[in-house]
């Protein structure tokens, strides 16, 4: 019998989440049976959109909703041999039991050098967000400018890298001067730090004085609304997060940005990347291709410890991580 650890929703978050509104909990699993697989967590993802949906899929008391690469410890299931790998969206759990659905075993053939967490990073839901963002949301051409806010992270730091492979000007900005240098290596044309700029709207006009043909935003509110001016004639705009909102208490107030996305014919389109799940496999492949051929960066920022999962997720909401924020257990 193995008895699984599990962070819990002890409260719901009001602002900025602590770390006393978790709790760690024990719950006992039994032996598996015809068709079950136990699973042991080796990576747990940490995202930003555990905040939002905490409040809108989860009641107090619920186990953490996320997902983790996991190792198969016991199997009967042929599907999923002892010794293998899944990406299992389990939640924040030590150990899971269950019948195979919505696992999704790791490639066979998955470099021995390539390290698995990124298969929750960029070679996973991250990368595929990023990939399907800039081609099938903005549609993104040769010789355009685009601009990402949040570019040091998980979606932002492939975000970058993908559109100068499709020769792209690349406009990026991250919240502290050891990010933007990590956005320099990267490749980006012009990266800056947002938050000591003293213009916001002078450095993105300066980075791009023609305007930008594409947006692909992480962050939403304020920054959005300085945005919106210097998008070009026919721009488009991939809405893919607004972090800068998610811990607030009352929902923010314009400037609104109608008039502009009327004056300059824009498309702005909110975005999940599972829309194009049917896509994931063919997309894997071209995300690990980049990433073995060196064109992606593997840079995580990697927590240790189970104990430690309210921590990194608070951490990464306050800015702490590089690339993918990540548990290891
Ligand atoms: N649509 C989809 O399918 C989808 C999928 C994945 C992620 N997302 C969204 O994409 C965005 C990025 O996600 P991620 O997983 O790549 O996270 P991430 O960028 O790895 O981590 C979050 C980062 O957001 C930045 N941040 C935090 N508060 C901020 C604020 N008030 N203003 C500006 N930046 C702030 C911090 O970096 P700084 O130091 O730069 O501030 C922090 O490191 C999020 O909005 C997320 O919800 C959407």
């Amino acid at each position: 019998m193995v008895v699984a650890q599990v962070w819990t929703l002890q409260r719901h978050f009001v602002g900025f989440p602590k770390l006393s509104d978790f709790e760690l909990k024990d719950e006992q699993l039994p032996e598996p049976k015809h068709g079950e697989v136990l699973l042991a967590a080796v990576f747990l993802s940490v995202d930003p959109y555990m905040r939002p949906y905490s409040s809108m899929r989860m009641k107090e008391g619920d186990v953490l909703i996320g997902a983790q690469v996991a190792k198969v410890i016991q199997s009967c299931n042929p599907s999923f041999p002892v010794g293998s790998h899944v990406v299992a969206p389990c939640g924040w759990r030590s150990h899971y039991m269950c019948d195979g659905t919505g696992l999704t075993p790791l490639p066979l053939d998955w470099p021995q050098d390539v390290p698995l967490s990124l298969a929750l990073g960029t070679i996973g839901m991250p990368g595929l967000t990023a990939l399907y963002g800039l081609e099938d949301v903005c549609e993104i051409k040769k010789g355009e400018t685009l601009l990402v806010n949040g570019a040091a992270g998980a979606v932002g730091s492939v975000v970058g890298p993908i559109a100068k492979l499709k020769g792209c000007t690349v406009v990026g900005c991250a919240g502290t001067d050891a990010k933007v240098a990590y956005l320099k290596d990267l490749g980006f044309d012009h990266a800056f730090n947002y938050k000591t700029v003293s213009s916001l709207e002078q450095t993105l006009r300066k980075s791009a004085p023609d305007g930008y043909d594409c947006y692909f935003d992480n962050v939403g509110g304020e920054f959005s609304s300085v945005v919106m001016p210097l998008m070009k004639q026919f721009g488009r705009i991939a809405v893919c997060g607004c972090i800068s909102t998610y811990n607030d208490m009352a929902p923010q107030k314009g400037p609104y940005m109608q008039s502009h996305i009327i004056s300059k014919q824009l498309r702005m389109e909110g975005f999940l990347a599972g829309r194009w799940e049917h896509k994931n496999q063919e997309a894997l492949k071209r995300l690990m291709a980049w990433v073995k051929e060196g064109k992606l960066s593997r840079t995580e920022h990697v927590t240790e410890g189970f104990s430690n999962m309210p921590a990194a997720f608070i951490g990464m909401l306050s800015g702490d991580n590089t690339g993918k924020a990540v548990v290891k257990v």
